[in-house]
């Protein structure tokens, strides 16, 4: 009970804030990994999918090969529960042992997303139901609601009882909650997810006219007489659009829900394991409706990453079987940033079954991805998985072992190659190696923001307009100027950070608007970008000029915006150069002191300004109206930047990435031609040849 009204009006919310900020992203996960340890290797493997006979010759041949640790148990369910309550550890105890007579460590999963045919049978209440009102069956997995109370009290038992049986094991090395959780793509409708929703609601809005008064539902007779009459919107039984502040209001739940189900399970493991061993779950990182961001009850995240199946184009005609080189580096660069630690969980190991087409990635590919990881920070790479398998749904997945259960694939000889070439390495590593000051001092932020996603997906204003995208193109640019690049959310110091990059920001309050100003004010260099600023943070546009809440800061007021199809080119000059745009313009009208750096050339408003840059105390606001499908002109827009802030660029070709960590650079080419790495005088080759190939990796110190 909160005794008095001064502790509970100014003590409690300062010291909650303080202690919720400091819990979920200060604290860093780093005393996990030792970090002479650098990156270590695992595989996967299912020893509940394999013969027992088979199970000492393979967890052999993983020590053989030099994996240091190995996955075990996340669909194991109807293994380790056969029968409600009764739990069997005989055989995953087997399966410890053998990893830990070959010096293999072990992370251990709670099997949630597979329940046993007999939870389904029993609690039919506990499966989620997709927008068709299909509800999943048993028969794949990740069928269930996490909004289900019922389905919620076995996984707790489930993980109670692992918990319980593993309590002190000193051969778990840490854990991993659910696996992927995601209902990969689909939302839950179920009467579970309805009645959870309102309850979301409720806490947030406390009264339903609160409710309806931020969602607007004057709007076409929309208005809640109480929480329970409102359904998730849902387009398939909705004749016209969906109220758009409850579309988003749904996807933050969304996102909630699973955050807070994996919390329920950290909360029973964390009761019973050694502080040492760490807790994670792994996420796909372009998966926009589970937002890693959010997640921050658990001890780090980690991500999966499957480049090549048939839907990444990458660069030049064989890009499709390396991927683009933004691909890891953007999940390392947001993973990271959330509180300082990741590894990646799944990595693709070669060719696999579920893409559009599954091509085989250019020899050399698997190792240059697992480079990649290593120069993003990662703690570890986890191979997705160790042996191919010859049944179940995933038939055709490549393994570290080939059909016939003893030959090491070829991803199998680039993983071993790996193994070795980071053993050789870690003597070369120096604790106290500094960032270089030149690769430092362009150290830029970018500002990633899933409720913007969400809002400008559901309401994206032309077929051609994709936030994700968009980011990328700058995120891409970044990368090519070759700037260490930080993915963060407000949650962060700005301060930093010399550069930093807000793309699409529609929502936003005067809040941020004020720590953007002193953040620019105090040296910072800005850069905001095509439809910033128009609504407020629940989707309602300002009953003011169109985005004006930016205006002072951006010295210019938006006068309008275009938006063409792709049949129509609206050219823009700057620098004596001209790009195309079609996908979305701004139109800016600046102020007397903002410098026009590029200008529209056709159209009804040829000669307005697309792009501007002011002056603001130390620091400089640049605003980018246009959003083109080449990404030249953000580039351009991004060296000006820059340039102008006296910050030295190196120029890479798009597909070369150079990183540092460590002490170590590292050069990984998804470009598809050769480039010839320039190194200074002092540089030492530790790795490679300067003529850096296609899908080959450069290390080197200097
Ligand atoms: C991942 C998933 C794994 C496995 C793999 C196959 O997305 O987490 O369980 O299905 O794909 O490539």
């Amino acid at each position: 009970m909160l005794k008095s009204t001064f502790l509970k009006k100014f003590i409690l919310p300062g010291a909650l804030a303080f202690a919720c900020t400091n819990l979920l992203y200060a604290q860093s996960a780093d005393h996990f990994f030792p970090k002479k340890d650098l990156m270590t290797i695992g595989s996967y493997y299912y020893p509940e999918q394999w013969p027992h006979a088979y199970w000492e010759r393979d967890l052999k041949k993983m020590g053989e090969l030099g994996f240091d640790f190995t996955h075990y148990g996340e669909f194991a369910w109807a293994f380790i529960e056969p029968e409600e309550g009764k739990y069997d550890f005989k055989w995953l105890d087997e399966a410890v042992e053998l990893a830990h007579k070959n010096g293999i460590k072990v992370i251990m999963c709670t099997s949630s997303p597979t329940p046993p045919a007999w939870l389904a049978q029993k609690h039919p209440e506990i499966l989620m139901v997709n927008d068709n009102g299909t509800t999943m069956q048993h028969g794949s997995r990740q069928q269930i609601s996490w909004s289900s109370p019922v389905y919620r009290q076995y996984v707790a038992k489930m993980v109670e009882a692992i918990a319980k049986h593993y309590a002190s094991d000193k051969r778990i090395w840490g854990w991993q909650l659910d696996n992927e959780p995601s209902h990969y793509g689909q939302y839950d409708y179920s009467d579970a997810a309805q009645i959870s929703f309102h309850s979301w609601l409720k806490n947030k809005y406390k009264v339903i006219d609160s409710l309806n008064a931020t969602w607007g539902t004057a709007f076409w007779s929309l208005k809640y007489d109480n929480f329970e009459q409102i359904r998730i919107p849902n387009a398939k039984e909705l004749i016209a659009q969906p109220n758009p502040a409850a579309v988003l209001d749904f996807k933050r739940f969304s996102s909630d829900e699973v955050t807070d189900f994996l919390g329920l399970q950290y909360k029973i493991l964390r009761k019973h394991i050694p502080a040492d061993q760490w807790i994670t779950t792994n996420l796909m990182p372009d998966h926009a409706p589970v937002d890693p961001t959010r997640m921050t009850n658990l001890d780090f995240l980690t991500y999966t990453k499957y480049l090549v199946a048939g839907y990444d184009k990458g660069l030049g005609p064989q890009g499709f079987r390396m991927g683009s080189p933004t691909s890891i580096a953007f999940a390392n660069d947001l993973f990271r940033s959330i509180n300082g630690t990741t590894g990646v969980m799944e990595l693709q190991p070669g060719q696999v079954n579920w893409g559009k087409f599954n091509p085989q990635p250019i020899p050399g590919t698997v190792r240059m991805w697992i480079w990649h990881a290593f120069a993003g920070g990662n703690k570890f790479v986890c191979n997705y998985r160790f042996k191919q398998p010859l049944t179940g749904g995933e038939q055709y997945h490549y393994g570290i072992i080939s059909t016939d259960g003893v030959s090491v694939s070829t991803s199998g000889v680039e993983y071993t190659q790996v193994i070795k070439e980071l053993k050789s390495i870690k003597s070369q590593y120096n604790p106290n190696a500094q960032m270089p000051a030149a690769y430092a001092s362009r150290l830029t932020a970018v500002l990633y923001s899933p409720d913007n996603r969400w809002e400008q997906d559901n309401q994206p204003q032309t077929y051609q307009w994709d936030y994700q995208q968009h980011l990328m193109r700058y995120y891409g640019g970044l990368k090519q100027l070759n700037a260490p690049v930080d993915v963060i959310t407000e949650a962060k110091d700005f301060s930093k950070y010399p550069v930093m990059v807000a793309p699409a920001y529609q929502l936003l309050d005067a809040k941020l608007v004020a720590r953007w100003k002193q953040y620019v004010e105090q040296g910072g260099h800005l850069v905001l970008t095509s439809r910033s600023g128009q609504k407020n943070r629940d989707g309602k546009l300002w009953e003011m000029k169109w985005a004006e809440p930016i205006h002072d800061l951006i010295g210019a007021k938006i006068s309008f915006y275009d938006l063409m199809p792709d049949t129509v080119k609206g050219t823009i000059l700057m620098n004596n150069q001209t790009y195309n745009w079609n996908n979305w313009a701004d139109i800016i009208q600046p102020d007397a002191n903002t410098q026009i750096w590029a200008t529209y050339t056709n159209q009804f408003y040829a000669g307005r300004a697309a792009v501007t840059s002011r002056k603001l105390g130390k620091g400089t606001v640049t605003y980018v109206g246009p959003d083109t499908d080449a990404g030249a002109l953000e580039k351009a827009v991004l060296r000006r930047v820059y340039q102008q802030a006296g910050i030295p660029v190196r120029e890479l070709p798009e597909g070369v990435i150079l990183e540092w960590r460590d002490g170590f650079w590292v050069g990984v080419n998804y470009s598809g031609k050769p480039y010839t790495v320039t190194l200074p005088a002092n540089a030492k080759i530790l790795i490679g040849q300067k003529v850096l190939k296609p899908a080959d990796v450069l290390v080197w110190k200097e």
